[in-house]
């Protein structure tokens, strides 16, 4: 009898004890450089093709929903609100003062937009990742987007959360695969069991905990949480770094978000307390802030479900960023907002995009931002250097170099 029990306690136990071994294991140690590994441009092609089809389901479903309706983007498809703000380089040690951050206390307008992570839209009290995507204006120099390269903007893009739940691009093409199959939460979870595998053991457990941990209860104001690039960059031929922006004390308003609340369950809250902080209230301030990867440390670049530790690297402020009062609705004319275009390769080289999910985003933004664009019949290209809220004028034409898979349904247009 003692025995059998022994054997039941040992039967739940073991697996219970593996399972959350792999839940919470230490995170992997993965290569501190660029790797580049064969075969990658199929699977980023294949991954380009999936954030178009994911866009023209997210827009049935809202048409299914509400009527007839434009494109939006595959990702972080509900637009919360933009708002016009100011950036200015901090006064850096010589050796920090490269590419966008070379001149100390250099000013340049920007746009921020803010969004939820999903690539359907759903109401705010929804768990979910929250984006904030910043558009720097006027930057001189050549940038890194293929067609894009006299473009005068330098973006960051981030949400509220510090890793990311996918290492890499084979493990990304998976999870498309799994969502190309059938409808959207369904098949998310099956690249997490493996498509729900008879052997627990190629469960992606750690990457579940990951994952869960993206979806955010709403903040009290989107103003509120800090965000992180998760990828990484190059700051100068030397060095990879990672951004994050974080909020901190300025001007009248301190460090006080007047309206926000945690306990209102609108749809739309997040974009109407925006609307409204930044109305009403301000200026509101971020520091951006660069965390230098230490090679000695396991900070690898193309592993992003790892956490670069703030013992191992401080964060740095490089920049302030501040959002003066402003009314939005008044100042910035319809559609300004959803037709902006972020992208992290809208940068200069020194501040390259690295690791495989960062070459995965050059290829499906610059995609899905045409597509959607092109198909809502509205102009390519980025707005005024100077921060009003214009945006270039001419057609979308199919003579502009658009990438394979978006040309077929771009001349069905016109
Ligand atoms: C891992 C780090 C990532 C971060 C921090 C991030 C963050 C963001 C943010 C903040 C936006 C909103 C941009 C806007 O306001 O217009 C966005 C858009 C988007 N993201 Fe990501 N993302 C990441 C990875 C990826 C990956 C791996 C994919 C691959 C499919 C992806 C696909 C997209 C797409 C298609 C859009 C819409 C682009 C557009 O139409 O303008 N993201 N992302």
């Amino acid at each position: 009898m003692t025995k059998t029990r022994i054997a039941i306690a040992a039967l739940i136990a073991i697996p219970l004890a593996v399972g959350l071994y792999r839940t919470y294991a230490p995170p992997p140690l993965g290569p501190m450089g660029v790797h580049v590994p064969p075969g990658e441009d199929v699977y980023i092609s294949q991954i380009a093709a999936s954030a178009i089809r994911t866009v023209n389901v997210s827009r049935e479903e809202a048409i299914q929903a509400n009527g007839p309706t434009y494109y939006r983007r595959d990702a972080h498809t509900k637009t919360l609100g933009c708002v016009a703000a100011n950036f200015r380089v901090n006064q850096l040690q010589p050796n920090q003062q490269i590419g966008l951050f070379a001149t100390p206390k250099k000013e340049y307008p920007a746009w921020i937009r803010f969004s939820t992570g999903s690539s359907f839209l759903q109401p705010d009290w929804k768990p979910d990742a929250h984006g904030l995507a910043l558009k720097v204006l006027g930057v001189e120099g050549r940038k890194l987007l293929d067609g894009e390269e006299n473009e005068l903007t330098h973006d960051f893009l981030m949400i509220d959360n510090p890793v990311f739940c996918i290492r890499d691009v084979p493990n990304y093409a998976q999870l498309t695969a799994y969502q190309s199959a059938g409808s959207q939460p369904k098949n998310v979870f099956a690249y997490f069991f493996d498509g729900y595998a008879k052997n627990p053991l190629r469960w992606r457990l750690r990457e579940l905990r990951l994952g869960i941990d993206i979806l955010k209860m709403p903040p009290s104001s989107v103003l509120d949480p800090q965000y992180h690039s998760m990828t990484a960059y190059r700051y100068g031929p030397q060095r990879f770094a990672k951004y994050s922006l974080k909020r901190v004390p300025c001007g009248g308003s301190g460090n006080e978000l007047p309206g926000s609340s945690r306990l209102n369950f609108a749809a739309d809250r997040l974009s109407s307390t925006l609307r409204e902080q930044v109305k009403d209230g301000g200026p509101y301030c971020f520091d951006l802030l660069v965390q230098f990867q230490d090679p000695t440390r396991n900070m690898p670049v193309e592993d992003t479900t790892v956490l670069w530790s703030e013992k191992d690297s401080p964060f740095v402020p490089v920049a302030r960023l501040t959002i003066p009062r402003q009314d939005t609705a008044a100042k910035q004319p319809a559609g300004f907002c959803e037709n902006l275009s972020f992208t992290p390769w809208h940068a200069l080289p020194q501040h390259e995009p690295v690791g495989g999910l960062n070459r995965i985003r050059k290829a499906v933004y610059l995609n899905v931002s045409r597509y959607r664009r092109c198909m809502n019949g509205v102009a390519l290209g980025e707005p005024a250097p100077d921060g009003s809220p214009v945006m270039p004028t001419a057609a979308c034409t199919p003579t502009l170099p658009i990438p394979e898979g978006v040309v077929a349904s771009v001349k069905a247009l016109h």
